[in-house]
Parts: C-alpha cells; sequence; structure tokens
C-alpha cells in the first residue's frame, strides 16, 4: 500500500513545537503517515519563526530546496504557517518569488488547517491563503501527535500584550488569551492517563495567565470572572496524580508574584527551576526596552526565588546590542550575570525587527555587538563550569527520555533543574525517573551513572 506522507519543519520556539503537533496530530486522523524527508513527502508544512533575522533566513533556505520536489511532484502540497506568515510584507515577498507555494496560513487559525487543507489538495486550485489576527478564543480539543509519549507541551495561553520594544512577538501572535483552567486541568489529567510524567506548561508569558480578562484585553474565559491565576493554576496541575514533573516557560519577570515564588516551596511536583529572561543589566536600557524592572527589581526577585526554594536554578535570556547600549550599560549586564550566576542563558545579538519601535533606534555597530557577544559568553562559560563542577558526584532524579544525540550506545536525560546527562543504560530506561550518580561533569555535559547499576 503507497501511504500518504507528511513532514513538518518547525522554526522557533516551543509554542511554534506545540502547534506543530496539533498539525501532526490533524494530519494523521486524515490518515498521513510521518516521514523523515520533507523533500520526498506528499504533504510538507514549514512553520516559521521571525523572532529575529537568522530564523528568517533558515526559512527562506529551506523553502528554496524545496522548489525541484514541487516541480517534478505538482500534487505535493507545500504549506507555511507560523509567525513570518502573520506579516503581510513576507506573504508579498512569497507571493512573488515563490508562486508554487500551496497554502498560507498563520498562527490564530490552526483549527482551519484541515478544511485549507482540502482545499489546497485539489490539483489546479488557486493559492489558499487565510489569515487571522487578534483570533478568538484558543481553540480547544484538537489532536495532537506527541514526540515523546511520557512528556508533553500545555498550552495555557497565547499572545503576549507587553510590546518589548526590540520584539516582533505580539505582531505576530496577537493579545494574550488565555484557555479555560478546566480545559487545561482536563488536558493534563488526560495526559496523566496517557502515561505522561511531566509536563511543560507553555505560553509566552504565563505569569500572566488569566489576567487578560482583568485588562478587558483578552477573551480569557469567559463565564469565570473569578478564574485563577498562573500560581493558582499551578497548585492544580500539581494535585494531579501521575505527573511527577512541571515546567512552565515563559515568565516575565515584573509578573513573578510573591504567590509564584511560594509555589516553589510547596509544589511537590513544580520542577526547580525558573526561566526568567532579564534581558539587559542596565536600567537604561531595560527602561527602553519596556521591560518593566530594574537590574535590583531583578536581583530582588531572584533573592525570594533562592530563599524560598535554595537549590532552584535560574535560566535566563540576553540580548546584546539593544541600539543606543553603552560600554557601561553592558558592563552593568556583566555585573548582573556575575551577580546572579545563571545556571544558563541564552544569549542573542539583538536583531532589527521591522515594524518594533527599536527598529528605528540608533543601532550599535556590528563589530561592537560581536566584541561583546564573546565577552559576555567568557563569563556565562566561567560561571556554568564552576555549577558543573558542583555537581559532582550528586546523586540526582534523571527522566530518560532516549538515545544520547552524541553517542547512540547511550542514554540521555534530563535533571529535574533541566540538566542533560548521559548515561549507559537498557533501553527500557526510556521514560523513567531513575537515581544518577554525576561520575564526569563537564562545562557543557554531564555524564552519570544508575545508582545501584554495579
Ligand atoms: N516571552 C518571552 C519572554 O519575554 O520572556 C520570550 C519570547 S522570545 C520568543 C525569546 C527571546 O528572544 C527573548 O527573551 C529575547 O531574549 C529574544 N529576542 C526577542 N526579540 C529579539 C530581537 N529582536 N533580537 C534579539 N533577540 C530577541
Ligand atoms: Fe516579546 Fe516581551 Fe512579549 Fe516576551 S514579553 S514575547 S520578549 S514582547
Ligand atoms: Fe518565533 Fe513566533 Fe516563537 S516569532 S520565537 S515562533 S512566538
Amino acid at each position: 500500500m503507497n501511504e500518504k506522507t507528511y513532514n513538518i519543519i518547525t522554526f522557533g520556539c516551543q509554542m511554534n513545537e506545540r502547534d506543530s503537533e496539533t498539525l501532526a496530530g490533524m494530519l494523521e486522523e486524515m490518515g498521513y503517515v510521518h516521514s523523515e524527508d520533507p523533500k520526498a513527502s506528499d504533504v510538507v508544512i514549514l512553520n516559521t519563526c521571525s523572532v529575529r533575522d537568522n530564523a528568517d533566513k533558515r526559512f527562506y533556505g529551506v523553502l528554496g530546496q524545496l522548489k525541484h520536489g514541487k516541480e517534478a511532484d505538482p500534487e505535493k502540497v507545500v504549506a507555511l504557517c507560523g509567525c513570518m506568515m502573520q506579516q503581510e510584507i513576507v506573504r508579498n515577498n512569497i507571493k512573488k518569488r515563490y508562486p508554487w507555494v500551496d497554502l498560507i496560513f498563520g498562527t490564530q487559525n490552526i483549527e482551519a488547517f484541515p478544511e485549507l487543507f482540502e482545499r489546497a489538495r485539489i490539483p489546479g486550485h488557486k493559492r489558499v491563503e487565510e489569515i487571522v489576527e487578534n483570533g478568538g478564543e484558543i481553540a480547544e480539543n484538537l489532536p495532537s501527535a506527541r514526540e515523546f509519549p511520557f512528556k508533553a507541551f500545555v498550552n495555557i495561553m497565547d499572545g503576549c500584550n507587553n510590546f518589548c520594544t526590540y520584539c516582533i512577538v505580539p505582531y505576530t501572535r496577537g493579545r494574550e488569551r488565555s484557555r479555560r483552567p478546566g480545559d487545561v486541568l482536563a488536558e493534563c489529567r488526560a495526559l496523566a492517563a496517557d502515561g505522561v510524567k511531566e509536563i511543560m506548561l507553555l505560553g509566552q508569558n504565563v505569569n500572566s495567565y488569566g489576567r487578560s480578562r482583568l485588562e478587558g484585553a483578552g477573551y480569557y474565559i469567559g463565564d469565570d470572572a473569578s478564574g485563577p491565576d498562573f500560581a493558582a493554576l499551578l497548585r492544580e496541575v500539581d494535585k494531579i496524580e501521575g505527573i511527577e514533573r512541571i515546567r512552565f516557560m515563559s515568565s516575565h519577570p515584573k509578573d513573578v508574584s510573591d504567590d509564584l515564588v511560594k509555589c516553589f516551596a510547596e509544589c511537590k511536583n513544580l520542577c526547580r527551576m525558573i526561566h526568567l529572561p532579564v534581558q539587559s543589566g542596565s536600567d537604561d536600557v531595560l527602561r527602553r526596552m519596556n521591560r518593566h524592572y530594574t537590574h535590583d527589581d531583578f536581583l530582588r526577585i531572584v533573592d525570594k526565588l533562592r530563599a524560598a526554594c535554595p537549590e532552584i536554578a535560574i535560566t535566563t535570556d540576553l540580548i546584546v546590542g539593544f541600539p543606543g547600549e553603552t560600554e557601561e550599560d553592558f558592563e552593568e549586564t556583566l555585573r548582573l550575570v556575575r551577580e546572579v550566576r545563571f545556571d544558563s542563558a541564552f544569549t542573542f545579538i539583538y536583531s532589527p525587527r521591522p515594524g518594533t519601535p527599536a527598529a528605528k533606534m540608533e543601532q550599535v555597530p556590528d563589530a561592537v555587538c560581536h566584541e561583546r557577544f564573546d565577552r559576555l559568553m567568557d563569563v556565562l562559560h566561567g560561571i556554568q563550569e564552576e555549577k558543573s563542577r558542583e555537581l559532582q558526584d550528586a546523586v540526582l532524579p534523571v527522566l530518560v527520555e532516549g538515545p544520547s544525540k552524541t553517542d547512540a550506545s547511550m542514554l540521555t536525560g534530563r535533571t529535574e533543574q533541566g540538566k542533560v546527562v548521559d548515561l549507559p543504560g537498557d533501553p527500557s530506561l526510556v521514560g523513567q525517573i531513575v537515581p544518577v550518580k554525576i561520575v564526569k561533569a563537564q562545562t557543557f555535559s554531564l555524564y552519570g551513572e544508575l545508582c545501584g547499576s554495579d
């Protein structure tokens, strides 16, 4: 039997990954099977990201490679979705330069995919294009094909109201909309019943979950104006039998409530880690970024989190070369990094995003950005090396996820703090949380042994 195949290439963040799982679930319900090879697949979806220029460039590179396959098999369907497609300028460019693309849809009408796809499958159809801006409530009960049987993403909200001056996301994902708590909890319970042990609660800014109703800006929860905030939702998820690890991503420092801090001391299944993007250590840059906190505010939040949970791992995002960043501003960032001692950090060189306020500000020369980026990496790596060494001989619970990416004869897993550990072991351990002794701690990798394995 000649089965129809699909492949989805996902750029960007976990929000996009979660959307791709929904699209995969829909295609599988239509009888398509996953294929590893986008060029040979009957359907290819590119789920795009516009957060930085290099994500744009990678997308155009991959799209260009699909042209020959489409010419050889005109029935092949090439579909584009995700954040880039919410931008009119991108859609116009694709119309001009890639007229063979069959289907374009956006971040806020994923649920329409099966119907749009039916239209795009008809031989000789015109290009199908449907974009929704500021879509209503997040659609419920969509299918999903997850990568791992034992861990899952659960979207609790979408969109962003913060408008950091460098960021495109509020323009591509629309205003904040939170799902009803009952729907979130029902999904978590169903996942637990399906054998899922670890849940990652997702949103651009999870700690403003449920709050958009107060600002009258969102669609929250409609009928339940007294619904819970993020901390209350966490406590409910924490009660679900079978879920042994809860993570969340991302949180904005300005919205870390005392109640959320308390959750780290009280919730038994909440992983002791938080991703808290600080972006810069300079008060002036933070003000011009529209972040609504200062260097000292951030340190106070870190102090509170460590007082509630001394072993909490804190990770962050940092931007180097934001417009107008001076050497003194940058040194404030280095100072903050040394003060906090982040467990790890995603570091980015500022990338101007057309249509955002910062793109019109005076830019920092490339050479200065790169020089600062290298200095920042040196400081971060030094700290990471020290933190890694502190783990030598520790025994930590590890959720085993599968074969190691660097050595297929080894297994790989994650500690509660999100650190990757490679270990020898039987593949039957995959999906289990096991005690692992760290036998070799290097800056970027940890090696362990199953406790009691000798
Ligand atoms: N909503 C999340 C938050 O505020 O914490 C993060 C969303 S964004 C997808 C992830 C990271 O990309 C940001 O924290 C920021 O560091 C980085 N980023 C966003 N816009 C950028 C830009 N124009 N140039 C460089 N980095 C950028
Ligand atoms: Fe972008 Fe800021 Fe919203 Fe995060 S909080 S998605 S950085 S605008
Ligand atoms: Fe990129 Fe959109 Fe995520 S711009 S980082 S895929 S929200």
